[in-house]
C-alpha cells in the first residue's frame, strides 16, 4: 500500500477519503465518537497540506440514515467541516469545486445508493469523478466488497490513510505473536469466528473461547447448557476445533433460570454453576470467577494477548467476566490488542483503553484480517 505521505501534491487537490463515520446515533445525536477520533489524523494530515478533503462513509445498514449529525460532531473535533446532502452527481461535484483548500466536506451516506453495496460500476465511476486521488482509511469496512472499498480504488490513484496503515501494521504483528501468546475470542455466532479460531490455533499457545461462543463448545463436548444461546453450527466443525489441545473453555458459569427476561435484567436468581452442573432450565450469561482466575493465570505468563468478543451478555448487566478480563489484560504487561464493536462498548466505561497496546476499530474486518492475513479492500490498493 502506498501511504498518504507519498502523495506528491496536496494544495487545492480534491482528495476522496473513504473513512469510517459509522458511529452510534440516538435521537439524532452521536452517543460515542470513538471512531471519529480515530478518523481525525488522516483528515488533518490532508487538510493541513491544503487538499480539498471529501469524506465518504456509510452509516447504518438500511441506507436510510444520514451523516449530517455526524458531520456536526466531526466539526467539533476539527475546523472547517461542512456537510452536503447528496453523495454523487453534478451538485455534489459543484460542492467539491466550491471547497476552499484545506476544508473538509462530508457527503451523504454511501448506502443511500444501492450501488454501494452491489459494487455497481457506474456508482463507483460517479464517486471517482469527485476527486483526483483516493484514500482508503475505513479499515472496519475493508472486508466488504462494496463500491467505495473495491470499486473506486481501481479508478483513481490510491493511497492508504494513517488509520488503515496502523491497523494493518498492528494486526499483522498479531499474526506472528511473541510467545507465549494468548488469544481470547468471545461474543456470539460460531460461523463468524470459525476461521479466526482455526487460524489462531496455529500461531497462539492458548486460545480461550468465551461468551455465548463457549456454549457451542460446551455443548459439543457433551455438557448440559440448558436454554443458553447456541449457534446453528455444524457440530463436526466445532468438534474439530475442540480436539486441539491449545483450546481452553470456561470451567464455571453464571446462570439464571430461563423463566423470563425480567429476571435477566434484574439478575435475580443468578448463581455460579460449575460446568457439568448446569440445569436444563438454566441460561448461561457470563463465565464465573474460577474461569476468570484461570484466564488471569494464563495472562500473567504471556507476552501477547489478543482479544475479540465480550465474555458475557454485557448489555443485560452480565459484565463480571468481561470487566475482570479487561483489568487482567491492562495489568498483565503483555502486548495487548483488542477489537470488536461490542467489545469496545463493553469495556469503554472502565477507562482502561489507554492501557491496551492497540485497539482495532474493526469487528468483522479485524477477524477476517487475522484469519486470512489480508482483506479485499487492502488487496485492491496498489503498491
Ligand atoms: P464484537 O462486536 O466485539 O465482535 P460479537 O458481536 O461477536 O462481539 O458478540 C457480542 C454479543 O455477544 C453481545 O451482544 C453479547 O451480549 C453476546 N454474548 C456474549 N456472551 C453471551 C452469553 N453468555 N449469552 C448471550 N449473549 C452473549
Ligand atoms: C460494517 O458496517 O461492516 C461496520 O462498519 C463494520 O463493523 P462490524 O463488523 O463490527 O459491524
Ligand atoms: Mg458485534
Amino acid at each position: 500500500m502506498r501511504s498518504i505521505r507519498d502523495i506528491p501534491l496536496f494544495e487545492n487537490i480534491p482528495i476522496l477519503v473513504r473513512t469510517a463515520l459509522n458511529v452510534p446515533i440516538e435521537n439524532g445525536k452521536v452517543v460515542n465518537d470513538y471512531r471519529l477520533r480515530r478518523a481525525v489524523p488522516t483528515i488533518t494530515f490532508l487538510s493541513e497540506r491544503g487538499a480539498k478533503v471529501i469524506l465518504i462513509s456509510h452509516i447504518g445498514e438500511k441506507g436510510t440514515e444520514t451523516l449530517e449529525p455526524i458531520a456536526r460532531a466531526l466539526g467539533k473535533l476539527i475546523p472547517r467541516v461542512s456537510f452536503f446532502s447528496e453523495t454523487i452527481g453534478e451538485r455534489a461535484r459543484g460542492a467539491v469545486r466550491n471547497l476552499a483548500p484545506g476544508s473538509v466536506l462530508v457527503l451523504e451516506n454511501l448506502r443511500r445508493d444501492k450501488g454501494e453495496v452491489t459494487n455497481d460500476r457506474a456508482f463507483a465511476k460517479e464517486l471517482a469523478a469527485l476527486a483526483d486521488i483516493f484514500v482508503q482509511d475505513s479499515f472496519d469496512t475493508c472486508h466488504r466488497p462494496h463500491a467505495s472499498i473495491i470499486g473506486v480504488p481501481k479508478l483513481l490513484p490510491n493511497y492508504a490513510g494513517l488509520l488503515l496503515e496502523e491497523e494493518v501494521e498492528e494486526l499483522s504483528r498479531s499474526l506472528t505473536p511473541k510467545h507465549p501468546a494468548l488469544a481470547v475470542i468471545g461474543g456470539a455466532k460460531f460461523s463468524t469466528k470459525e476461521a479466526v479460531l482455526t487460524a489462531l490455533l496455529k500461531t497462539y499457545d492458548h486460545v480461550f473461547v468465551g461468551g455465548a461462543l463457549a456454549n457451542d463448545f460446551l455443548k459439543a463436548s457433551g455438557h448440559e447448557v440448558g436454554k443458553s444461546l447456541v449457534s446453528e453450527a455444524n457440530e463436526e466443525n466445532i468438534k474439530k476445533i475442540l480436539a486441539n489441545p491449545k483450546l481452553v473453555v470456561p470451567i464455571d458459569s453464571i446462570v439464571i433460570p430461563a423463566t423470563n427476561t425480567e429476571e435477566m435484567r434484574m439478575r435475580t436468581g443468578a448463581r455460579i454453576a460449575n460446568i457439568g452442573e448446569i440445569q436444563p432450565n438454566e441460561v448461561i450469561l457470563d463465565h464465573g470467577p474460577e474461569t476468570s482466575a484461570l484466564l488471569k493465570s494464563l495472562a500473567q505468563k504471556t507476552k501477547t494477548i489478543l482479544w475479540n468478543g465480550p465474555l458475557g451478555n454485557y448489555e443485560h448487566g452480565f459484565t463480571d467476566a468481561t470487566d475482570a478480563f479487561a483489568h487482567t489484560v491492562a495489568d498483565s504487561g503483555a502486548r495487548s490488542v483488542i477489537g470488536g464493536g461490542d467489545t469496545i462498548a463493553a469495556i469503554e466505561t472502565l477507562n482502561l483503553l489507554p492501557r491496551f497496546s492497540f485497539i482495532s476499530t474493526g469487528g468483522g474486518a479485524m477477524l477476517d484480517l487475522l484469519a486470512k492475513g489480508t482483506l479485499p479492500g487492502i488487496d485492491v490498493l496498489s503498491y
